[in-house]
C-alpha cells in the first residue's frame, strides 16, 4: 500500500505540474481526491491492514493528500495569473499608433459660390427662390418677347419634350421672372439660382446642362443705376472693394435697356492676359431694365412700376473665383479635385 501511495503522489504531482487549464486541473483533483478517487480506492483498503500498519500507512496517506491539495492549490494560482497575463497582452492598446484618418465630405466648389452670392443677397433684402426645370415654352420665351420663328427657339440649341414645341428644358432662369410676376404682389425682390439645359457639346467651356443665377427687383421709381447699384455691391462683397466692373451695351429680347456687365482682369488688371484672353475684361452677366411689353403681358402697370433682372452663369463664377481652367472639372466630382477647395 505504501508503494501504492508513493506512485500515486508521483504521477499525480506529474499530471498536476502538467496542466495548462483550470478544468484540467479540476478533473485531476476529482480523480485524486474525490470520493471516488485513486486515493480515498487505497484508504478504502486500510481496514485490511495490521494495527502496527494502520497508522503508519494513515499518516503517509494524509501526508500525500495535503501535498497533492498543496500543488493543486498552487498549480491553481499559476494558471490564474497566466491567463490574467494572457488577458492583459490580447487587450493591449499601443497608444502610439497613428489614427486612421477620416475624411469628411465638403461643400462643391460651385455651391461655395453659391452660397456666398445668396447670402450678400439676402443681406440686401432678396428672397431665394427655386423653380421649375420642366418649362412651358410659354413662359421660357414667350413671355419673355422672344416670338416664334426667333433663333433662340431653334431645335438645334432647345430640348423639346413634344413635337409641338410648347414643353422643354429650360434654356435660362428668367421663365422665373414671370411666374414671380404672375404670382406675388409687388414690391418683388427675389434671387433664382437654378440648372439650365442647351444643347451644347461638352468641351472645356461648354456643357448641355449648367447653372445661372436670376435676379429681379420690381418696384415704383426703379432705375438703371439701381441696377448698377446693387451689382458692383455684389461684386465688391463677393470680389474686395478694389474690384473694378464695366457695363456695356447689349441686346435681349426681355429687357430695355440690356446691358452686359463684365469684372477687370483679377490677374492683369486690365492689361490683357491668358485668364482673360487678353481683353483685360471677363464678362459675368446680362441684365437690363425689364421690357415693358414683359410687364404689361404679367398684369403689372409699367407707367407706375418699373424693375431690372439679371442672369449669371454660375459656373463661371466658380471657375473665375478658384481660378479652375476646366468647366469638365466642375462636373466630373473626382475626389481628388473637390478635395482642393
Ligand atoms: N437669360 C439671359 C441669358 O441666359 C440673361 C439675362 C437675364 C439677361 C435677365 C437679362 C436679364 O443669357
Amino acid at each position: 500500500m505504501k508503494q501504492q501511495l508513493e506512485a500515486i503522489r508521483a504521477i499525480a504531482l506529474d499530471a498536476i505540474l502538467g496542466t495548462e487549464q483550470a478544468e484540467e486541473l479540476e478533473s485531476l483533483r476529482v480523480k485524486y481526491l474525490g470520493k471516488k478517487g485513486e486515493l480515498t480506492a487505497v484508504l478504502k483498503q486500510m481496514g485490511k491492514l495490521s494495527p502496527e500498519e494502520r497508522p503508519v500507512i494513515g499518516q503517509l496517506a494524509n501526508e500525500v493528500r495535503s501535498k497533492l491539495e498543496q500543488s493543486i492549490e498552487q498549480r491553481a494560482q499559476e494558471l490564474q495569473a497566466k491567463a490574467l497575463e494572457r488577458k492583459l497582452r490580447a487587450e493591449t492598446v499601443d497608444v502610439t499608433i497613428p489614427g486612421s484618418v477620416q475624411k469628411i465630405g465638403k461643400k462643391h466648389p460651385m455651391y461655395q459660390v453659391l452660397d456666398e452670392i445668396k447670402d450678400i443677397f439676402v443681406g440686401m433684402g432678396f428672397e431665394i427662390l427655386e423653380d421649375r426645370e420642366v418649362e412651358l415654352a410659354e413662359y421660357n420665351f414667350t413671355k419673355l418677347n422672344v416670338e416664334e420663328g426667333h433663333p433662340a427657339r431653334e431645335w438645334s440649341d432647345t430640348f423639346y419634350f413634344t413635337e409641338d414645341s410648347s414643353i422643354l428644358l429650360r434654356t435660362q432662369t428668367s421663365p422665373m421672372q414671370i411666374h414671380a410676376m404672375e404670382s406675388r404682389s409687388l414690391p418683388i425682390r427675389i434671387l433664382a439660382p437654378g440648372r439650365v439645359y442647351r444643347k451644347d457639346e461638352v468641351d472645356a467651356t461648354h456643357s448641355p446642362m449648367f447653372h445661372q443665377i436670376e435676379g429681379m427687383a420690381i418696384d415704383k421709381g426703379i432705375t438703371m443705376a439701381d441696377l448698377k447699384g446693387t451689382l458692383n455691391e455684389v461684386v465688391r462683397q463677393l470680389y474686395g472693394a478694389h474690384t473694378v466692373t464695366r457695363f456695356r451695351p447689349h441686346h435681349f429680347p426681355f429687357t430695355e435697356p440690356s446691358c452686359e456687365m463684365d469684372i477687370q482682369c483679377h490677374k492683369c488688371l486690365g492689361k490683357g492676359c491668358p485668364t482673360c484672353k487678353g481683353e483685360g475684361w471677363i464678362e459675368v452677366l446680362g441684365a437690363g431694365m425689364i421690357h415693358p411689353k414683359v410687364l404689361e403681358g404679367c398684369g403689372i402697370d409699367s407707367a407706375v412700376y418699373s424693375g431690372w433682372a439679371f442672369g449669371m452663369g454660375l459656373e463661371r463664377m466658380a471657375l473665375g473665383h478658384f481660378k479652375i481652367s476646366d468647366l469638365r472639372l466642375i462636373f466630373e466630382n473626382d475626389v481628388r479635385f473637390l478635395e482642393q477647395f
